[in-house]
């Protein structure tokens, strides 16, 4: 946000009365009740003494919280024992690179989904490396306003695995089903890990930083279908093999210890508070279609993106000018709601409503759509 007077840092009210209304993209809002479980054991976690940012990683603490998360993720997503659960770093990018690195080697097909901004960037560290890759299906036809259909992509049978990114943050599309195809699917999940049940049947790796859904910047959930790990190239440096990390248990390296707290955190306000996927799932899909319909009904704003393909995350519209846009996204800041301004690269308006946002701050950005709309707002350019 550059409208503050001030700068960021000058101090103001810290005060928990004094929250906004955040729809940030990511990093973004988390569960008050994480926040304040986390504000509560700061000084002294769990009888140590310390708070976690101070404990050894080689501690048993640490070693706990990594395998209770693990543990957490595989019961949510009901992966049963058919997957490995690792946390590295280096966000959802570096996965643009450990992906090819580890399923296929020098010279190998690999076939690739451009759906935007995040799927190109996979697509371009996959093209750093020496692979023989193919963007098999793109929505860049129509702007990226859709998802192509996974039923009817041609894949080169040869092909080590299809990547695809399941939901675009920039664009604001979604994939919703993983049809069972003949090579291995890889989905780049960071903005829809954990929101929902999805099957994970035919899915054959996972990735997701954390940052949206489920805790901080600064770790990355890697899932792997165990049968892939065969798979894995030889010659590629210990630090970048899967297989180092799941044998390490993700302390390889020093982890990042408190994101991942915060991420055991929000597994456990998931699992114990809302009472699992499904249950998250509803609460997700209540907070999209509230807004989706109110943008739908308002002739102000419109959403490009097709309907069936449209994310339940990110949430992305227009307004008919530029102008309007600054308005609303200022107007909103004054109201206490940050964050609705669209991609730097795309413009216009974004609306995220990752885990951590609850019903009641989009109920409170509908009725702030609905009053901004009404506004006289006497000449402006496009009148
Ligand atoms: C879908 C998706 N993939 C990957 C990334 C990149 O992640 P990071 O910034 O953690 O490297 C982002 C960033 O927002 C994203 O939305």
């Amino acid at each position: 946000m550059n409208m503050q007077l001030t700068s960021p840092l000058t101090q103001k009210n810290s005060s928990k009365q004094h929250r906004v209304i955040n729809f940030y993209p990511g990093p973004g809002a988390l569960p008050l009740p994480v926040l304040e479980r986390v504000h509560a054991e700061l000084f002294n976690f769990n009888g140590t003494g310390m708070s976690v940012m101070e404990i050894s990683h080689r501690s048993p603490e640490i070693q706990s919280i990594i395998d209770d998360s693990a543990e957490r993720i595989k019961r949510l997503m009901e992966l049963g024992e058919q997957f490995e659960v690792i946390f590295l770093q280096g966000g959802g990018s570096l996965q643009f690179l450990m992906v090819p690195m580890n399923f296929s080697g020098s010279g190998d097909q690999i076939d690739y989904i451009d759906t935007g901004y995040w799927a190109e960037k996979a697509i371009r560290g996959a093209q750093s490396l020496d692979r023989d890759l193919e963007i098999i299906a793109s929505s860049a036809d129509r702007d990226h306003s859709y998802v192509p259909d996974l039923n009817k992509i041609s894949l080169r049978p040869e092909a080590k695995y299809l990547h695809l990114c399941s939901n675009n943050t920039v664009v604001g599309t979604q994939f919703n089903q993983f049809p069972n195809l003949p090579i291995p699917i890889i989905a780049d999940m960071s903005s829809d890990f954990m929101s929902k049940v999805i099957d994970p049947t035919n899915l054959s790796c996972i990735y997701a930083h954390a940052q949206k859904n489920v805790g901080l910047s600064g770790v990355t959930v890697v899932l792997i279908r165990k049968e892939m790990l065969a798979k894995i190239s030889e010659n590629i440096p210990e630090f970048l093999d899967y297989r180092t990390h799941i044998k390490r248990k993700s302390n390889y390296h020093t982890p990042p210890c408190f994101s991942i707290y915060i991420t055991w955190h929000i597994l456990r306000w998931i699992e114990e508070d809302i009472g699992g996927l499904k249950q998250l799932g509803k609460i997700n899909q209540e907070k999209a279609d509230l807004l989706y319909q109110c943008i739908d009904s308002n002739p102000l704003f419109d959403c490009a993106v097709e309907k069936a393909s449209r994310s339940q995350m990110n949430v992305v519209f227009t307004l008919p000018t530029q102008e309007l846009e600054k308005q609303f996204i200022q107007e909103a800041f004054e109201a206490g709601i940050v964050g609705v301004e669209g991609h730097r690269t795309r413009g216009g308006c974004r609306v995220s409503l990752y885990n951590g946002v609850t019903l009641k701050a989009v109920e409170a950005l509908v009725e702030f759509i609905g009053k901004f709309a009404k506004k006289p707002r006497g000449t402006t350019s496009e009148s």
